[in-house]
């Protein structure tokens, strides 16, 4: 891409943020390096674990807690918080709430999600439960637009993961994540090199 400005994304998170840490590896060394910089990671949980990983690798972090705080006033609170760092895009990566419609119209078609599984087969929670208790020998992990809907937003890809043998919900998880980890990179990559922002 050369001289090109890089997309500015915010990375959304609750937890461990194993999909982040992955996307900043991509963004420092890998795929998304010529098209794409973090530039904020932001949790609604002060203690989410990816905080610490965030600032080990020298990007900027914010938190604010969301629990107790009515949906649409706590999303008010966060979207004047990254005002100052113009987002291009926002990446939630196991951001476990959901957005009010404030929010997504102030980004539109600029939030994108993970999610671990098929989204028109199952939504919501436990992605990767659903899978070992359905006894699936495979199943999907979705790349999806984000509306004010529980995972109903317009697909962008789908990834198949391989389940047969997999004996264990932590054998299940383990594939499932191995393939978010390496297609979360790819799907944005679709994205970035085919938008308008650029
Ligand atoms: C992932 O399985 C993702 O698909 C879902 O939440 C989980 C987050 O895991 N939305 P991590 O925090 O990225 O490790």
């Amino acid at each position: 891409m050369g001289a090109t400005k890089k997309h500015r994304l915010g990375i959304f998170i609750s937890g461990r943020g194993s999909n982040m840490n992955a996307l900043l590896a991509s963004c420092a060394n890998g795929l998304l390096k010529e098209v794409a910089e973090v530039v904020l990671v932001f949790a609604n949980k002060p203690q989410a674990a990816g905080l610490e990983t965030a600032q080990a690798a020298n990007i900027p972090t914010a938190a604010l807690a969301s629990k107790g705080i009515p949906r649409a006033t706590f999303d008010q609170k966060v979207l004047a918080l990254i005002e100052p760092y113009q987002l291009d895009y926002i990446v939630l990566a196991g951001y476990m709430r959901i957005l009010s419609p404030g929010f997504v119209t102030a980004y539109p078609k600029r939030i994108i999600n993970i999610h671990p599984a098929d989204t028109t087969q199952h939504q919501g929670l436990r992605g990767y439960d659903w899978a070992w208790k359905e006894g699936l020998e495979a199943t999907k992990i979705t790349v999806h637009y984000v509306d004010e809907g529980l995972d109903t937003g317009t697909i962008i890809a789908q990834y198949p993961v391989d389940l047969k043998g997999a004996d264990s919900l932590e054998a299940v998880q383990r594939r499932g994540l191995a393939v978010e980890h390496e297609n979360y990179q790819r799907a944005l990559w679709q994205i970035l090199t085919t938008s308008s922002t650029q």
